[in-house]
């Protein structure tokens, strides 16, 4: 059983491709979230940036963590950025189990150059402590590699404190 789960929500592959190589890396277990909304196609692309300007969210489904989560030593969290939000799930989540993260990690995927840095002070904003290390990646980008191997490290440094 490991000291870090790695939850992730993923409308089209690139967050859980990212998320899944860092669990890997790290040995950490994964696991999917969803809101059981069909975010599929062009309507599900203007959903989710609806919803991500609004700040909606919707109830989760349960997933398939083995612990609960103020059990975890880490907890990693991948989003996509939405509008340069986090997703909706990802907020549904923070909104409502934010307080039991303890000692969290993000992990940002997007399209664009920019970086959307200030998304993780404004999910810090339902946890119990700010992240311990965090991470924005451009899949396919020139550099995706060395900062998610850099973040890999980040967090190996803090499970050792
Ligand atoms: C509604 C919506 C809004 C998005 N807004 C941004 C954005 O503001 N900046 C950006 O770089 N990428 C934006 N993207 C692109 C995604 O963040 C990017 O493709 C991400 O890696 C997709 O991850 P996924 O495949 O796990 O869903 C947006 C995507 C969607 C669906």
């Amino acid at each position: 059983m490991s000291d870090i789960l790695c939850l992730y929500y993923s409308r089209t592959g690139r967050t859980a491709a990212t998320v899944s190589q860092i669990a890997r890396a790290l040995n950490a277990e994964l696991a999917e979230i969803t809101d059981g909304v069909d975010r599929r196609g062009w309507r599900g692309y203007l959903l989710a940036g609806k919803e991500a300007m609004r700040r909606a969210t919707h109830p989760l489904q349960p997933y398939a963590a083995e612990k609960p989560l103020g059990e975890y030593k880490m907890v990693i969290l991948g989003t996509p950025v939405w509008a340069g939000r986090c997703c909706s799930p990802i907020r549904g989540l923070l909104k409502r189990r934010g307080l039991e993260l303890e000692r969290v990690a993000y992990v940002l995927t997007r399209s664009s150059a920019h970086r959307y840095e200030e998304i993780f002070e404004q999910m810090d904003q339902y946890t119990a402590q700010k992240h311990l290390a965090a991470v924005s990646l451009r899949p396919g980008s020139v550099g995706y590699e060395f900062w998610r191997d850099r973040f890999v490290e980040d967090v190996r440094r803090c499970m050792e404190k």
